[in-house]
C-alpha cells in the first residue's frame, strides 16, 4: 500500500462515528463497533465475522453484521440469505438504511455489501452526514455492530473500520499473512489511539501453534510499535469450515459440534468478557450529534 493512502483516511469522521456509537441513548449500554480486518486477503475474515456475530447474538446481544467488503462482498452467501438491497442503494440514496437490513437464520441482522462501496470516501459532505445520521439511527436497535472489512487498509471502507472500538486483525500462521498483519497493525497503531487492537489466529494447526504465533506478533508489536495486542483466541484449521460454506450454512449452525465452531465460541466469550461496553452517558449523544450533524 502506498503510504499516502493511509494518510488520506478521514480520522475526524471515524472518531465522530465512534462517539456516536458509544453514547447512544440514556440508560442503556453503548453500541460497540467491532471491525474484522486483515493485511492479506483470504485469511478467513468473513467466516469469523459471520460466526462471531452469531455467537454474540446467542449471548443475547442484538447484533448487526455490516458487510464492508468492496470487491467480494459475500457475508450473505455464507449466511445463506438472498438479499435484494445493499449498501450501494443506501449510498446512492435509493433506500433507507433500515429497509436494507435483513434478518438471518443465526439471529443476526445483515446489511449486505455492494460494489458501490468504493465510493464511501468520495462522498460529498451532504452524503457523509446523511450516512452518519443513518448509522446513528441504528444505535438504539443494536448492542453490537460487526464490520466485515476487505483485506488491506487502502480501501474506501477504512473510515468505518477505524471507527471501531475494537479492530480484530485476522491472520493465519503463514509467514506472508503474519508480515501483512504486522504491517496492518503498524498502520493502525499510527492512527489515533482510542481503540483496542486484537488478533485472532485462524487456520491454526494446534493451540500451541496459535499461541506461538500470537506471542510472536504481539512481541514485535510491543517492542517496535509500543502497542499492546489483545489475544482474542484462535480458530483451528478445520474442514468443517469449507463444508459449511458449501452448504451455505454458517459454521455455528451447520457444523455446531466442529472444532472450529468451538473455537469461535471461545473467541466470542473473550470478546464479551473483555469488552463489555460501559453504560451510556445520558445526553452525550445529542451534544455530539448537534456538534457534527
Ligand atoms: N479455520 C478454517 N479452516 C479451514 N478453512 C478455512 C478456515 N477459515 C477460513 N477457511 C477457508 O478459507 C477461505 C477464505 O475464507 P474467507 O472468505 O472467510 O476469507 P476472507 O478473509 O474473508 O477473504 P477476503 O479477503 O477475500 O474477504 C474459504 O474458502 C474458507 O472456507
Ligand atoms: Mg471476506
Amino acid at each position: 500500500m502506498h503510504p499516502a493512502e493511509s494518510e488520506s483516511i478521514p480520522h475526524d469522521q471515524a472518531s465522530k462515528l465512534r462517539q456516536l456509537m458509544r453514547y447512544s441513548s440514556p440508560g442503556r449500554r453503548a453500541t460497540r463497533l467491532v471491525s474484522i480486518m486483515s493485511g492479506k486477503g483470504g485469511v478467513g475474515k468473513t467466516n469469523i465475522a459471520v460466526n462471531l456475530a452469531i455467537a454474540m447474538a446467542a449471548r443475547q446481544r442484538r447484533v448487526l453484521l455490516l458487510d464492508m467488503d468492496v470487491g467480494l462482498a459475500n457475508a450473505d452467501v455464507l449466511l445463506g440469505v438472498d438479499v435484494r438491497w445493499n449498501w450501494s442503494h443506501v449510498i446512492r440514496g435509493e433506500r433507507q438504511i433500515r429497509d436494507v437490513i435483513v434478518p438471518t437464520p443465526g439471529g443476526v441482522d445483515l446489511l449486505a455489501g455492494g460494489s458501490a462501496m468504493t465510493g464511501l470516501t468520495d462522498l460529498s459532505e451532504f452524503e457523509r452526514h446523511r450516512l452518519l445520521r443513518d448509522v446513528e439511527s441504528l444505535c438504539n436497535a443494536y448492542d453490537l455492530m460487526v464490520l466485515d472489512c476487505g483485506a488491506g487498509i487502502s480501501r474506501g471502507v477504512v473510515s468505518f473500520g477505524l471507527a471501531a472500538d475494537i479492530v480484530v486483525v485476522v491472520a493465519t500462521p503463514e509467514p506472508t499473512s503474519l508480515t501483512d498483519a504486522y504491517a496492518m497493525i503498524k498502520i493502525l497503531s499510527r492512527q489515533e489511539a482510542d481503540r483496542t487492537l486484537a488478533l485472532v489466529v485462524n487456520q491454526a494447526a494446534s493451540r500451541s501453534e496459535a499461541e506461538f504465533v500470537f506471542d510472536r506478533v504481539a512481541g514485535v508489536a510491543a517492542r517496535f510499535l509500543g502497542v499492546p495486542l489483545v489475544n482474542l483466541g484462535y480458530v483451528l484449521q478445520d474442514e468443517a469450515v469449507g463444508l459449511a460454506v458449501r452448504q451455505r450454512r454458517p459454521l455455528l449452525l451447520g457444523q455446531p459440534r466442529s472444532a472450529a465452531a468451538a473455537c469461535v465460541l471461545a473467541v466470542a466469550r473473550r470478546l464479551a468478557r473483555e469488552h463489555e461496553p460501559p453504560e451510556a452517558e445520558p445526553g452525550f449523544l445529542r451534544r455530539v450529534a448537534n456538534l457534527f450533524l
